[in-house]
């Protein structure tokens, strides 16, 4: 478990390779997709090219940008001389509440709007930048806003790269799939494979397709991903009929991997200072993301299977995100009566904005229950947390295989072919008993610490994942 306190510094290895031939050659712009999970992730890889000396011009509507700023965790934005933060303001646009029965549907508005007023502001800054960078420009965009960017191809000095938000696994299975599966793979991938029925409404496969057709203007792929994670998948979207011999990068993790306990600016929250209380590795933090929101019906049986549970929780009870975040009434989710007084002692309700990378790093935090988002994969596993499954929509089924089935540093709560059934209160308290309890609980959270571990070995010099960033950074200053 990672309760280190480090702050990021540069190692001289770094700082020697670092804007080679002095400032403003390699200029970075970073164009995220305006939702939770997209935003942080490229607000993260941000840091950690400008600690290559390089400038990174981070891009969104003003109400995104505000948004990935106020709830990044485990550094600050603003502390970083060499992150520019561009607000493009957008005409206001529909931000309805979500609609649990259909996943996404409420913030298409705001992913439409964004993608359609921010190409001519992007192109107008890629202009701009393009004259300062005097060996190249650098564009890292979100596969989703392809076309936000297409007119880098009037940029003499642009290079652009994908970055694609999700584990390689999914990317790989899509792309694979798509072709009409052109070679053989090994049989265990394919084995617990979900449908994707249920995954994506048609109107937001609409949208993902209208964005890959701008897609054949990137010079690589990048990943919030690394070799100790994924080889398998990564070897296999290496391959000439999938990758078109365009080069890839796995440079995650992208979060930081250690994230200070007592350092922070603001008052730590106060379910970081309950959890300071709580017995080593006791507690289960559930959390499902900024997309997903249950029905009153669901709630109840969560509250009480994790009542029954034999371990003491944190529950993150937040509505999904609306397009934007700062506008209007949220629901509030009821509780059984008296639930909250009951769980004095035993659980914590969080309703608020909570700390996340510093709740998975926490010592006390033993597993996490979670949408298996891939942001929230990521921060798990670089924490060495193992992940109760619970899917909900997007590439999340697919992670719950690659979590539970393949890493095998987790269990399943939320078995996909039963996507419509409540999950009841009894199989919540079932699974957190048997990871905490049985044989099997105890291998899986020794796998999951143990590649924990290695993930974040790997960040230092030497490792394979600084080795990829390193080298990713060699190749855009060539
Ligand atoms: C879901 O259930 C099916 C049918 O019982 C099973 O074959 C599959 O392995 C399960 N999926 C996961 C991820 O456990």
């Amino acid at each position: 478990m990672a309760a280190l306190i480090t702050p990021l510094t540069l190692n001289p290895f770094t700082m020697s390779m670092s804007n080679k031939h002095g400032p403003g050659q390699v200029i970075v712009v970073m164009v995220p997709f305006p939702a939770q999970g997209h935003l942080n992730q490229l607000l993260h890889l941000s840091r950690l090219i400008s600690a290559y000396d390089i400038p990174v011009h981070y891009v969104s509507t003003t109400i995104h940008n505000r948004q990935a700023k106020l709830r990044v965790h485990g550094w600050d934005p603003l502390s970083i001389s060499n992150i520019h933060f561009h607000d493009f303001q957008t005409p206001s646009f529909p931000s309805p509440p979500p609609n649990p029965n259909s996943p996404l549907g409420h913030l298409l508005p705001s992913f439409e709007l964004a993608s359609s007023h921010l190409r001519k502001p992007v192109a107008s800054l890629l202009q701009q930048l393009s004259s300062a960078a005097k060996r190249r420009l650098v564009i890292i965009h979100d596969s989703l806003m392809s076309s936000v960017v297409q007119d880098l191809v009037l940029v003499p000095n642009a290079e652009a790269y994908t970055f694609h938000s999700v584990s390689a696994f999914t990317v790989f299975l899509h792309l694979w799939e798509n072709l009409g599966r052109p070679f053989a793979v090994q049989s265990d991938i394919l084995k617990d494979l979900p449908s994707l029925d249920g995954c994506f409404t048609s109107d937001f496969a609409n949208f993902i397709s209208s964005q890959h057709d701008c897609m054949k203007f990137n010079s690589g792929k990048i990943y919030n991903t690394c070799k100790l994670i994924e080889t398998p998948y990564l070897d296999l979207l290496a391959k000439e009929q999938i990758s078109k011999n365009k080069k890839q990068w796995p440079l995650g993790p992208f979060n930081p991997v250690s994230v200070s306990q007592n350092k922070t600016p603001n008052p730590r929250h106060q379910c970081l200072k309950w959890l300071d209380k709580q017995a080593t590795s006791s507690v289960i933090f559930v959390s499902f993301g900024t997309t997903s929101s249950l029905s009153d019906q669901q709630i109840q049986e969560l509250a009480l299977g994790l009542e029954k549970g034999v371990q003491n929780f944190i529950w993150v009870l937040r509505d999904a995100d609306k397009g934007d975040v700062f506008g209007g009434e949220v629901r509030r989710a009821i509780l059984p009566k008296g639930y909250e007084e009951r769980m004095k002692g035993k659980g914590m309700i969080v309703r608020d904005w909570a700390p996340q990378l510093e709740i998975l790093a926490h010592p006390s935090t033993a597993g996490f229950m979670s949408h298996c988002g891939w942001n929230s994969c990521m921060e798990s596993i670089t924490m060495g947390v193992p992940i109760l499954a619970w899917p909900m929509h997007s590439d999340q089924p697919r992670n719950t295989v690659l979590i539970t089935k393949l890493l095998r540093i987790g269990l399943v709560v939320k078995n996909w072919s039963l996507r419509d059934e409540l999950v009841v209160a009894e199989t919540v308290g079932d699974v957190i008993k048997k990871l905490m309890t049985s044989e099997e609980g105890g291998e899986i959270r020794r796998r999951a610490a143990k590649l924990g571990g290695d993930v974040r070995m790997s960040v230092a010099g030497g490792g394979v994942s600084r080795l990829e960033l390193d080298s990713f950074i060699i190749h855009i200053s060539r």
